[in-house]
């Protein structure tokens, strides 16, 4: 039996998670589903935004469903996001972000691709201050951490290229042009433990280029690899060419409890309405069941959220009439039937 978190957290991750954990509950499989708070609203109520009763349950769990929480743009004393607190604390340190095309007139087709954002650092590491009249963010890039990653992505682009008649390949996403000190230590990482893995084409872009090259010819990526805001940034780009935010699933891997969450963030404009499309929050259980060595599984709820898209039911943001509940409904529908 495997004990799966809900985190559903603010905004529309109450209306996604419960759809995903419908969903996953009708597998058939021994899951054991409990539910505990985190977020904005929990803040409010509580004074704390990740409880450590919250991170505890998490540590204990074997997965974590995680939905959204708001994140205020701009200090709000005693508030951090729980989402960064949960990645730092359970050492989460990969962000694994595959973008694939789906059924429906919305997504690109041919798209396969997945972006692998280093999870810890970069220009996440909290290290930002003001000094009188000047604000500064330091962007941490370590050796440790980045060997890290591009171990992770060279791993997933073999992983994905076996059983593959095209060799694996790996796009080093950077800006060592300008941030030469330390996109000049991530790319060098990269580059090195890039040539423990034979076979693996290797290919570098610098930022700007990769984020017109992912539109204009998404096709030809296979697994790219970058660091933490880049990653972020492109991960929304991305999601662009298969039907939006809406659709994008995500894992966060490393030491601690793996954490499976939709790249959307609490959509606060469209919650409480019914309508947020629980695609990536049932594509991230999808990842959550294969992590879990629940592979066939992992297969059947893709192809049920496939059915359903291409029997045309989908929400408003890809330009269907469905809300939350009739498309979850419909994707049980397609696994029973
Ligand atoms: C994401 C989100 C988070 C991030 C926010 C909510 C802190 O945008 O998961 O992509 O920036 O990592
Ligand atoms: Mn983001």
């Amino acid at each position: 039996m495997a004990r799966v978190l809900l985190i559903p957290g603010d905004g529309i991750g109450p209306e996604v998670i419960p759809a995903a954990a419908r969903v996953l509950g009708s597998l058939g499989l021994d899951l054991q589903f409990e539910e505990a708070p985190a977020g904005f609203a929990c803040f409010q109520a509580c004074g704390e935004a990740l409880p450590s009763e919250t991170l505890e349950r998490a540590r204990r769990a074997d997965a974590v469903l995680f939905g959204a929480c708001a994140s205020p743009s701009g200090e709000v004393a005693g508030y951090s996001s729980p989402i960064l607190d949960l990645r730092r604390k359970l050492n989460l340190y990969a962000n694994l972000r595959p973008v694939k095309s789906l059924p429906g007139p919305v997504s690109r087709p041919g798209i396969d691709f997945l972006i692998v954002r280093e999870n810890s650092e970069g220009l996440y590491s909290g290290r930002e201050r003001r000094e009188g009249e000047t604000a500064i963010a330091e962007r941490v890039i370590t050796r440790g951490a980045s060997s890290r990653i591009a171990r992770v992505a060279c791993q997933q682009a073999m992983l994905r290229a076996s059983g593959r008649a095209t060799p694996p390949s790996l796009t080093v996403v950077h800006k060592a042009n300008v941030l030469r000190v330390s996109d000049g230590l991530f790319r060098q990482c990269v580059l090195e433990v890039a040539r423990e893995y034979p076979g693996l084409l290797v290919r570098e872009l610098l930022v700007d280029t990769a984020a017109l090259r992912i539109l204009q010819a998404p096709q030809t990526f296979d697994v790219l690899v970058t660091t933490n805001l880049f990653g972020d940034i492109l991960s929304d780009e991305a999601s662009g060419l298969i039907g939006g935010l809406g659709v994008a699933p995500s894992a966060n891997l490393g030491e601690g409890t793996p954490l499976f969450e939709p790249v959307h963030g609490a959509g606060l404009d469209i919650a409480g309405k019914g309508i947020a499309d629980p695609v990536g929050a049932m594509l991230s259980g999808a990842m959550l069941l294969e992590h879990l060595g629940e592979s066939s599984s992992a297969r059947r709820l893709r192809s049920a959220v496939e059915a359903t898209l291409e029997a045309g039911i989908c929400t408003p943001d890809l330009g269907g009439t469905a809300g939350t509940e009739e498309f979850t409904s419909a994707v049980c529908g397609s696994l029973v039937g």
